[in-house]
């Protein structure tokens, strides 16, 4: 098989070398390097070297060399596609598809989809027309989804029974409705039923827009809440995302994208007109799919209930992340209030609430170390230390070569300046002095907090306001960010002996004070651009209701 050259360089630049070469051969790093006895002679000190940067090894006692594929070939005895196409699974990556395709099949998978689409027109019209669909009517209004959203989405309604004798009259045979998943086949009398009955029809699409599954909603107490169609000829379960077609279209009028769970979620965000969104369909996220997201976006939020489940889910998603994370791509991660989805939010709160938890939703190097770092009692040195090699261990499954080593120099920068903070903390007496734990940081914290920071830097006149509880809170904690803390306390010092300083005044005393650095991360444009404003904004009511939002969260 050949293989297209794209295809091996990605798959070279995704694998870490020494990642490999270490599960048989111990290497320690030496600068760039990592060096180790050699695997292709005896020898009894190390001149074996890899350099993860280029990807290659070399012996300076036996002259081996290679990249990975020479490696698998050379340890392991795999020809070269044998060595692509493991390094391939290693790497997540599909193996590109050279076999004919078989015509019988093709031709089957095509009738499958025709009658999935006519399905889809036949649930419609019930929704549309029918008197049996009056409560499904009625259950979409009760959750304000209009008209033009429910046409957006095809949304219909799937009566008790109907659909089998509707599809057998256009002509479709019982054994394509049972591949098709329309159907089922009774035990008792071998008869054919409708698999999706009284139930609310959400047609998932392909991303060509062609209907190839449903999710089905019951309006009572039925169980289970969803039926899903299973995975057949045109549909399998994790390469499909829903709400690719209209989530395309948000994001080309540079909406952000949303990372959702469920379908109203995304039907809601969608109708909202706050960001796009797509949802997996009821299970956690799959390479795959956070492949098909990239092609989207290149820094997706992916949203999580702030719930015990959501925020394990986080974790897992995190963990799926790293090892296939690429230059240029990225997500963050958004905590929605406890037992809330985005549905609930956009309904109870409206839709400014969202945007705000979406514009503070913390970046993945925030999210990895605050989340890990909630794990570990960070004032006990022997917890600390079992942080640090957690979170480097986490940093070393990213299989991007130079990903991996920019995470590695940010992570081990935060080691650094944690270990600094403790140290500074204990012999001022104050920090940790009588605390028997750090109050673990919480995810997103250092995110909203800085945003709070930005606007009032922006609007000095506000902080006079609610200078109460700005003092109350310690942003260093909170955030996991000591710096917040001091310039927060600087801040308030400032305001109090000139309540009339603007924001230019306020930037050159800060940075008078030496707090230059962590002020021009605070008023970046790349900030101002994630609060979802122009810098042009930052002059007008717009942070008014933002600042009262994060002020809200703050508190609660
Ligand atoms: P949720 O239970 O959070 O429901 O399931 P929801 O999306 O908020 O729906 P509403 O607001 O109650 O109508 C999240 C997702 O998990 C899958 C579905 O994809 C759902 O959208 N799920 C849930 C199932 O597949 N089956 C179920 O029985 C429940
Ligand atoms: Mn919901």
């Amino acid at each position: 098989m050949a293989f297209p050259p794209e295809f091996i360089d990605d798959i070279r630049g995704r694998i870490s070398l020494s990642s490999l070469i270490g599960k048989r051969v111990k290497l320690i790093k030496k600068g760039r390097r990592q060096t180790g006895l050699c695997p292709f002679h005896n020898e009894k000190s190390p001149s074996f070297s890899v350099n993860d940067d280029e990807g290659y090894y070399h012996c300076f006692g036996c002259g081996a060399g290679g990249d990975a594929i020479t490696y698998l070939r050379e340890t392991e005895g795999l020809d070269f596609t044998e060595a692509v196409t493991r390094l391939a699974e290693m790497a997540g990556v599909a193996i590109p598809d050279q076999r004919p395709v078989d015509p019988v099949k093709l031709q089957r998978r095509q009738s499958v989809m025709d009658a999935l689409g006519a399905a889809a027109e036949f649930y419609k019209l019930q929704l549309a027309t029918t008197p049996q669909a009056g409560t499904a009517r009625a259950y979409l209004e009760d959750r304000a989804i209009s008209d033009a959203t429910r046409a957006d989405f095809q949304l219909g309604y799937a009566p008790p029974a109907g659909l089998r004798a509707h599809m057998q009259s256009k002509g479709f045979d019982e054994g394509l409705l049972l591949e098709a998943g329309l159907c089922g086949r009774s035990e008792r009398d071998n008869s054919l039923y409708d698999y999706f009955r009284n139930r609310i029809i959400y047609p998932i699409c392909n991303r060509q827009g062609a209907v190839i599954a449903f999710g089905a909603r019951a309006m009572g107490d039925a169980m289970p809440k969803y039926l899903n169609s299973k995975d057949g000829p045109t549909f399998s379960k994790s390469a499909v995302l829903y709400g690719w077609q209209q989530a395309r279209e948000r994001v080309r009028r540079n909406l952000p994208l949303l990372v959702v769970e469920g379908y109203m979620d995304v039907i809601a965000v969608t109708a909202a007109n706050v960001a796009g969104a797509l949802a997996p369909l009821g299970t956690a996220l799959t390479e795959q799919q956070i492949a098909l997201i990239w092609k989207l976006h290149d820094e997706p939020v992916l949203c999580f209930d702030g719930d015990k489940a959501g925020q394990k889910a986080a974790m897992r998603a995190i963990e799926r992340i790293l090892p296939v994370l690429e230059p240029g791509k990225s997500v963050r991660i958004a905590v929605m209030p406890e037992g809330k989805d985005p549905d609930d939010i956009l309904r109870h709160e409206g839709a400014e609430a969202l945007k705000a938890i979406i514009s503070t939703a913390a970046s993945l190097t925030d999210a990895l170390w605050e989340r890990v770092g909630q794990e570990f009692r960070l004032d006990d040195p022997t917890a600390r230390a079992a942080f640090f090699q957690q979170v480097r261990d986490m940093v070393r499954t990213i299989g991007h070569n130079q990903t991996r080593q920019a995470y590695g120099d940010e992570i081990e920068h935060r080691i650094q300046s944690l270990r600094t903070t403790l140290r500074g903390g204990t012999a001022s007496g104050q920090a940790l002095a009588g605390t028997k734990r750090i109050r673990r940081p919480q995810t997103g914290a250092k995110a909203r907090l800085s945003a709070m920071l930005s606007l009032l830097i922006a609007h000095p006149e506000r902080i006079a306001d609610i200078y109460e509880d700005l003092a109350m809170v310690d942003f260093g904690r909170l955030a996991g960010d000591f710096r917040l803390e001091e310039i927060k306390k600087e801040m308030l010092d400032l305001v109090i002996h000139d309540p009339d300083l603007d924001a230019d005044g306020l930037k050159h005393h800060l940075s008078e004070k030496g707090h230059g650095q962590i002020l021009s991360d605070l008023y970046s444009d790349d900030m101002i651009a994630r609060l979802g404003m122009h810098p042009n904004d930052m002059a007008t009511q717009k942070v008014g209701t933002l600042l009262d939002e994060l002020l809200a969260r703050l508190k609660r």
